[in-house]
C-alpha cells in the first residue's frame, strides 16, 4: 500500500504516511485550583497515549495553549511554563525512543475560550466583536456558558499574541519537538482571522485576502525568524468547509485556495486540510477539496475527516494528498498501521462521552492491540 510507504517532509522521513491527528482529549490531571499547572502539564498517561500511537508516520498533538489568552478549554495541556516544557519532553523522548515523529499544534482559541480562563484581562479576543451563535463554551470551573462578544485585538495586542507564538515555539524547540503546527482552523482565532463571516476589520488585519491572512504569515515569519524552527518545520492546519465554531464563509472556495498560495511562497513542512465533510459542513460556498489546494501548492498536503484506509490509500495513490490524518479511528486503533498493513479488523468508534472528558485511562489508553481472532473465536466456544 502507498499509504504505508515512507514520504519526506523537509529534512524529516516519515515511515509512512498515516497521521495522528490533532485530537484534544482533557487528560491532563485534574486539581482543585483549575489554574494550577499541573491541570495543563502532560502526565505519564499522556505519554503512554502517545507512546502507544508511534508507529504513525507523524504524530500531531492535541492542540495546547500558546498563551493565557489563547487557553480556555479544561485539563488541556498548555506550552507556556517550564514544568509544561517538563511533561511534554516526556512525551517527546517516549516518543522519539519508539522512533516516532511528533509535531505539536499550537492553539489560541480565540472566541471559543471564556473570560474566566484569562484572569489577567477577564477578556476573550478575535479580530471583530462577533460572538458565536448557537455555541456554548466553559467557563474555568467546567460549566456551560453563552459564548460571549470578544474584545476586538489592537494592533498591538496582535503583536503581542504573535511573540506569544514565538515565545511558545522556542519551548517547543526546548522540549524537543520535530516541528510544530499552527492551528488555523476549526473557528479558533487565526481561522476568524481568515474568514469574511468573522473578520469586519478596516486596518491591515482585515478586508482584503492579503489583509486577512497577514497574522498568519507574520506568526510564520516570527517564527522562522527567532530561528526555533525553520519553515521546513512548521506546518498549518485549515478548514474550509467546517462548522466547527460557527464558521463557514461564502467566500471561503476563493479564500483558502489563494491563503495556501500565499503560504506556498515560505515552503512550509505541510498544508494540512480539513477537507472531507464528515466533521461538518457550512453549504455556504461550494466545497474546498485538496484538488483545489494541489493546483497551487507545491509542498506536502495531509488530507483529513472521515478517512478510512481504502479512501486514504486512493486519496495517497491518485495523488490528491501526500499524507492522511486519522482522528476517530486512531482514537480507539492505537495500532492503525499495524492493523491497515496486516487487513485486521478495526475498532468501532470510542465513546463520545471519553473523547473530552476527564475519564482518564478510559476511553484513552485502554483499547488494545489486535491480538488475533483467537479470543472471538474462544468467546463462540464458551
Ligand atoms: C475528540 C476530538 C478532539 C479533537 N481535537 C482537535 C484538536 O485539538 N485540534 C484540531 O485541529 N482538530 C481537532 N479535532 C478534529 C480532528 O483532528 C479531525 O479533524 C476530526 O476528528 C475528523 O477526522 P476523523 O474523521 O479522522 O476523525 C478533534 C476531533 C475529535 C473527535
Amino acid at each position: 500500500m502507498q499509504l504505508l510507504s515512507k514520504f519526506t517532509i523537509g529534512d524529516l522521513e516519515l515511515k509512512n504516511r498515516v497521521v495522528l491527528a490533532p485530537l484534544t482529549r482533557g487528560r491532563c490531571t485534574p486539581t482543585e485550583n483549575p489554574f494550577d499547572v499541573v491541570c495543563t502539564t502532560p502526565n505519564d498517561l499522556m505519554v503512554e497515549y502517545y507512546t502507544q500511537r508511534a508507529s504513525g508516520g507523524l504524530l500531531i498533538t492535541e492542540a495546547t495553549a500558546i498563551s493565557e489568552a489563547g487557553c480556555g478549554w479544561r485539563n488541556a495541556p498548555h506550552i507556556r511554563f517550564p514544568e509544561n516544557v517538563e511533561g511534554w519532553k516526556k512525551v517527546v523522548d517516549a516518543v522519539h525512543a519508539k522512533e516516532g515523529i511528533i509535531f505539536m499544534q499550537f492553539w489560541h482559541m480565540g472566541r471559543q475560550s471564556h473570560s474566566s480562563h484569562h484572569p489577567s484581562t477577564n477578556k476573550t479576543f478575535a479580530p471583530s466583536p462577533i460572538a458565536m451563535s448557537g455555541v456554548k463554551v466553559r467557563t474555568i470551573n467546567g460549566e456551560d456558558a453563552e459564548a460571549e462578544v470578544p474584545s476586538e485585538l489592537t494592533v498591538d495586542e496582535i503583536k503581542a499574541t504573535i511573540a506569544d507564538y514565538v515565545n511558545a515555539a522556542k519551548l517547543a524547540k526546548e522540549a524537543g519537538f520535530d516541528g510544530i503546527e499552527i492551528h488555523a482552523a476549526n473557528g479558533y482565532l487565526i481561522d476568524t482571522f481568515l474568514q469574511s463571516s468573522t473578520n469586519k476589520r478596516t486596518d491591515n488585519y482585515g478586508g482584503s485576502l492579503d489583509n486577512r491572512i497577514r497574522i498568519l504569515k507574520e506568526i510564520f515569519e516570527a517564527i522562522v525568524e527567532s530561528g526555533a524552527y525553520p519553515a521546513n518545520r512548521i506546518g498549518f492546519r485549515f478548514s474550509p468547509n467546517g462548522v466547527f465554531g460557527d464558521m463557514g464563509s461564502e467566500d471561503n472556495d476563493v479564500a483558502f485556495p489563494y491563503f495556501a498560495k500565499v503560504m506556498n511562497e515560505y515552503k512550509p513542512a505541510y498544508l494540512h486540510v480539513m477537507d472531507g465533510l464528515g466533521f461538518g459542513f457550512h453549504n455556504k460556498c461550494k466545497v474546498v477539496t485538496v484538488a483545489d489546494f494541489r493546483k497551487v501548492f507545491d509542498g506536502p498536503i495531509m488530507c483529513n475527516v472521515g478517512l478510512n484506509k481504502d479512501t486514504a490509500e486512493g486519496m495517497v495513490r491518485s495523488g490528491a494528498a501526500d499524507l492522511c490524518a486519522f482522528g476517530r479511528l486512531y482514537i480507539s486503533n492505537p495500532d492503525l498501521v499495524e492493523r491497515f498493513t496486516h487487513n485486521w479488523p478495526l475498532e468501532p468508534e470510542a465513546a463520545y462521552e471519553t473523547w473530552y472528558a476527564p475519564t482518564g485511562a478510559k476511553g484513552y489508553t485502554d483499547f488494545s492491540v489486535y491480538d488475533g481472532p483467537h479470543k472471538a473465536v474462544e468467546a463462540e466456544s464458551q
